[in-house]
């Protein structure tokens, strides 16, 4: 079996250089308008050695956002920004992906002057956002929203094609759609957030349909090869504990290996909430989908190693070393030395904690 992180792989039509992956990280330094800049630029291209870089979630729409600062892809000054930043990881041989997000109920008015919606009028428990107001940073309470239409669903749907279509226009080797982390996609596939009657709750076939639906139509936009899909079976932040998230992950992860996605990247951490994976859940997993198998969360060389040689996973995300490494494929290399992860500077502020950590 040829799972050494460090060999070349096949995601798609793309080769990538290692089995390394840059994981989603929100760091919340847009300009105005939400838009990336060079010192995104900068952050995202010293990590160019990454097989594969996922770029921060990111708004599909005004609607989809729920934190001050984090960048949009919906207008042609967000895509004229994130093209400054593909072209720079592209120019050191990287590849790059966007998380595209819609926040749902995590959100508050105070954000993007809108009620959050939700599939249910059900609000997410000791659940805070950032928001930035007149230069002052505060975390606000979320909402209550409001329960989505149907047809305000399919809106939706469109807004996920809208923005898929605008990322490979700026220069996005492909997309992750967001399922996962307590946001739209996953609080349609929890019992506790969706009570919806109609064919988007009720049972678990119903909560997997609108994440079928948005892959569905990113792929047929964008092509199967350029879309992957993050889910998180088992985090319980933001008010996510769910009894049945197993059954639904795997329906769900089904239907996404028959739609073709390129991948399905799990989200096994939302930092420290993190409970032992089931070796049995990793085995049910790999039979429902066929393709590349992304694991994240609290990984480090051994973990990763020993991981890959199960063959239950194909690359491994590496989150917080990435904020504090940017070398770090070279420093796994040689195992070693890291930087160590400083407290400052992870969502907002400038050079501080974003663009000063050393390569070796
Ligand atoms: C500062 C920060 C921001 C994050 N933002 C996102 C995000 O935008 N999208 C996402 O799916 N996960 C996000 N995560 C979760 C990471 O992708 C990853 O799953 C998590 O850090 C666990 O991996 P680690 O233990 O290797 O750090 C974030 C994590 C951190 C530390």
């Amino acid at each position: 079996m040829n799972n050494n992180l460090f060999e070349t792989v096949k995601l798609g039509n793309l080769e990538l250089q290692n089995r390394v992956v840059m994981p989603p990280m929100t760091r919340s330094r847009t300009i105005e308008g939400d838009v990336p800049s060079d010192v995104n630029a900068k952050y995202y291209s010293e990590r160019a050695s990454a097989g594969l870089i996922i770029a921060e979630a990111t708004q599909i729409s005004l609607q989809g956002q729920g934190y001050s600062l984090t960048p949009g892809i919906y207008t042609d000054e967000q895509v004229k920004g994130w093209k400054i930043v593909t072209d720079a990881v592209h120019a050191k041989g990287g590849k790059i992906f966007l998380q595209l997000w819609h926040v749902g109920r995590v959100s508050n008015h105070h954000v993007n002057g809108m009620q959050p919606v939700a599939p249910s009028a059900i609000s997410a428990k000791d659940t805070n956002v950032y928001v930035m107001k007149n230069g002052e940073a505060k975390f606000l309470a979320t909402e209550t929203p409001r329960e989505l239409s149907v047809e305000e669903i399919h809106e939706i749907v469109k807004d996920y094609v809208s923005a898929a279509k605008n990322a490979i226009k700026a220069g996005f080797d492909g997309v992750e759609i967001h399922g996962g982390n307590g946001y739209l996609i996953d609080q349609f596939l929890r019992s506790n957030s969706n009570k919806r009657t109609d064919e988007y709750g009720g049972n678990i076939s119903n909560r997997v349909r609108f994440v079928l639906e948005v892959t569905k139509a990113v792929v047929a936009a964008v092509g199967a090869d350029k879309t992957g899909v993050r889910l998180a079976p088992f985090i319980t932040a933001k008010d996510m504990g769910d009894p049945e998230i197993l059954s639904a992950i795997t329906l769900a992860a089904k239907g996404l290996n028959d739609i073709g996605t390129v991948y399905l990247h799990l989200s096994e951490a939302d930092f420290d909430d993190a409970p032992e994976i089931p070796d049995s859940f990793r085995i049910d997993l790999r039979k429902a989908f066929r393709n590349t198998i992304i694991a994240t969360g609290r990984y480090n060389l051994k973990r990763a190693q020993y991981m890959l040689a199960t063959d239950w996973v194909d690359m491994i995300g590496f989150g917080r070393l990435y904020i504090a490494n940017p070398d770090l494929v070279e420093r796994f290399k040689n195992d070693g030395p890291y930087n160590k992860l400083r407290a400052e500077g992870w969502f907002g502020g400038n050079e501080i904690g974003f663009n000063d950590y050393p390569s070796l």
